[in-house]
């Protein structure tokens, strides 16, 4: 008991150092400040060198490493070690690429590597050739360090976000849905790739996906929804029973089940990731993993007039499922402001109900919600 303690003082201690204190209080004399100006990364190095190099954890022991070349005969490989320069092991993995109009990304690589020790520094080489990068691995146990933050994009904010966020030491990042911003624009992909390539490339980032990820179709030409996030953001989705990349799950610290929803694939009860949600859920044993969290964009509670109601479907659809398997925190971002409600179940107060906590404040280019808070009719409904 003392340790799932631990743990959740740590995952509220994330949440708070995620909060640039003077960007949430809401006061009569306080002004918002504007949003931040873009941070655009350029790639500097040789069109083989490996680049956007980010890291995702599998299973219990395994990690995935996404890098991106230019150079499309280099191998899709990473030789790792836990001494610098020495790498005793190598593994094999696939490659992709994709198209968006006039655009043709580069080769994007996916490795997945182990066993690997918990809690332990590897050091890691992509493509038999480039820099050398380092990550840490999640302990087997509690205490565990969750970053969470959502809606983060690539601008002088979100930098301010990383460095606090790093600053905490984390074990692994938690993103509910929309990163880069690109909307279209690929080369902002790439760019977004670099941006957080020192953080993505250090721990593991787990991500699901936001609207700012569904790619938009020009002049009445079709896209493959989420394209360039399907290839460059590859989740473990097959290692947890789904069919999708939007929607899975894993496990962290053999304590923790972490369920990544998608609030831009289908939900209702004969889709895909309702079945497999209620399958996901039915197969944890809480005496083994006491501690379940599940993430989304956009939120089912919400009273900033900013995207009212626009989880209202999805809620409705699944929130029982939830609620039946005690869930223990919702996350949401889209709403770019932080709110964290009491515990509830379809609005009214309830304390097998999850709290539910919008942390949609990354620092992204359009800035925090301006509008004002809608009043609710329930005065139970913060805690
Ligand atoms: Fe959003």
């Amino acid at each position: 008991m003392t340790s799932s303690w631990t743990f959740f003082a740590q995952v509220l201690t994330a949440i708070f150092l995620l909060c640039v204190s003077n960007r949430i209080a809401v006061a009569s004399e306080y002004t918002r400040p504007g949003p931040g100006r873009i941070v655009l990364t350029k790639y500097k190095l040789s069109g083989s060198s490996p680049q956007q190099v980010h890291v995702s954890a599998v299973e219990a022991n395994h990690m995935n490493i996404a890098y991106i070349t230019i150079d499309s005969s280099i191998p899709s490989k990473v030789e790792f070690g836990k001494v610098s320069g020495k790498y005793n092991a190598v593994a094999s993995g696939d490659s992709s690429h994709y198209t968006y109009f006039d655009y043709t990304s580069g080769k994007i690589h996916n490795v997945k590597i182990g066993p690997l020790e918990p809690d332990t520094l590897y050091y890691y080489r992509c493509g038999g050739a480039g820099n050398e990068f380092s990550f840490k691995t999640a302990p087997a146990s509690l205490p565990i360090v969750f970053a969470v933050v959502g809606d983060l994009g690539q601008t002088e904010d979100t930098t301010s976000t990383l460095k606090h966020i790093s600053k905490s030491n984390y074990d692994t990042l938690l993103l509910p849905g929309d990163l880069s911003y690109a909307d279209g624009t690929q080369s902002l992909w790439d760019s977004f790739g670099l941006f957080i390539q020192s953080y993505a490339s250090s721990r593991p980032w787990m991500v699901t996906e936001g609207n700012h990820e569904r790619e938009k179709s020009h002049d009445h030409q079709q896209i493959e929804p989420f394209i360039a996030y399907s290839h460059r953001w590859r989740m473990p989705y097959r290692e947890s029973g789904s069919t999708s990349n939007l929607h899975y799950s894993f496990d962290v610290a053999g304590a923790v089940h972490v369920i990544m929803l998608g609030s831009y694939a289908h939900f209702g009860p004969q889709s895909d990731q309702y079945k497999w949600l209620a399958s996901d859920l039915a197969k944890v044993d809480r005496s083994v993993t006491p501690w379940l969290i599940v993430l989304l964009h956009a939120p089912w509670y919400n009273t900033n007039e900013a995207h009212q109601g626009e989880g209202e479907d999805m809620r409705k659809a699944m929130e029982a499922l939830l609620y039946g398997a005690r869930v223990d925190i919702v996350y949401a971002g889209h709403v770019h402001a932080y709110e964290r409600f009491t515990r509830i179940y379809n609005n009214v107060a309830d304390s097998c109900g999850p709290v539910y906590i919008t942390i949609g404040d990354g620092g992204n280019r359009e800035g925090l919600a301006l509008e004002d808070f809608i009043l609710t009719t329930n005065p139970h409904f913060f805690s």
